[in-house]
């Protein structure tokens, strides 16, 4: 049995370098789900992908919905608890999407404002995007949690 070993050992290689390129290309595709927050957090807005802030800026959120940027995003006390309980569990742990405080806005973090530098300024204000929060403007499978470069559609 042991000469056949040796024989497994580029087949292991081959198993473990695909399984580290499907990782990396599937790094901006969010799959966490859950119909509560799809409904209720989708509403005005795409729902935005839990990772993209650190658990502390969704427990503050969750807390202020009545004063939501200006707009009142109230929630049943149940429905509320399910949503925090799913945003906290799938938050960021990645340094680069905490900023120090606790930020409401993704589109204020410094990885955001790195990630998009080459978004030119006028293009953030146009008619097709009208504001950074919409993702959907440029990545147009957003809607799925699919941020990957493959779906990026930048309007001219
Ligand atoms: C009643 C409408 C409404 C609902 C419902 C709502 N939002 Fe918002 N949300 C807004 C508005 C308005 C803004 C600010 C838009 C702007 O100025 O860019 C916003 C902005 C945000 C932002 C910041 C986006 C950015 O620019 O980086 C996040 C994150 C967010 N909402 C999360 C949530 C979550 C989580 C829920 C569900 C608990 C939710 N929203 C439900 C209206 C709503
Ligand atoms: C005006 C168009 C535009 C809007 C609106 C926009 N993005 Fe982007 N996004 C880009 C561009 C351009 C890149 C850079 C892709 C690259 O580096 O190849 C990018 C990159 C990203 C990446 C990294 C993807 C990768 O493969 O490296 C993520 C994640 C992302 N954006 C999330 C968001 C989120 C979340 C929103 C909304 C809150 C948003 N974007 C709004 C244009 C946009």
């Amino acid at each position: 049995m042991m000469r056949f070993s040796i024989q497994t050992i580029p087949f292991a290689l081959v198993f473990l370098a695909s399984g580290l390129t499907s990782v990396h290309a599937g790094e901006h595709v969010y799959s966490a789900n859950n119909a509560k927050w799809k409904t209720e957090c989708g509403a005005c807005h795409l729902a935005y992908p839990p990772q993209l802030l650190p658990a502390a800026s969704w427990r503050v959120m969750m807390t202020q919905l009545d004063k939501h940027f200006g707009a009142d995003a109230s929630l049943d006390a149940k429905t509320a608890a399910e949503i925090s309980a799913f945003l906290e569990a799938n938050a960021g742990r990645n340094k680069r999407e905490a900023t120090g405080k606790p930020s409401q806005r993704i589109t204020g973090t410094r990885w955001f404002k790195q990630e998009h530098d080459e978004v030119p300024t006028r293009i953030w204000s146009s008619p097709a995007v009208k504001q950074p929060g919409n993702c959907a403007a440029c990545h147009t499978q957003a809607e799925r949690g699919d941020y990957s470069e493959r779906s990026l559609r930048v309007p001219r």
